[in-house]
């Protein structure tokens, strides 16, 4: 995987993301996640050493808010579904 980011409609503000990979997600006022590396656009690519933590947050998101792709996401969580 080389890109993420987070559907914001689905995200429940549950803090699994940020507490797996704290260098990748980042949450806004109301606890809603983000991708701070790229503003959430899903174009940034994941440095390697994140990508693990990556993952964990993908695997342990209970509304399946993350999204991984090795293409960019151009801003549209829904692109690879
Ligand atoms: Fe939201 Fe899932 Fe993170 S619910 S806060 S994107 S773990």
């Amino acid at each position: 995987l080389k890109y993420t980011m987070v559907d914001r409609e689905t995200c429940i503000a549950c803090g699994a993301c940020f507490a797996a990979a704290p260098e990748v997600f980042d949450y806004d006022d109301d606890g809603i996640s983000f991708v701070f590396l790229d503003k959430n656009q899903g174009n940034g690519e994941i440095p390697e050493g994140l990508q693990d933590d990556v993952l964990d947050a993908y695997d342990g998101c209970p509304s399946g808010s993350i999204k991984i792709a090795n293409e960019p996401f151009n801003g549209d969580p829904s692109k690879f579904e």
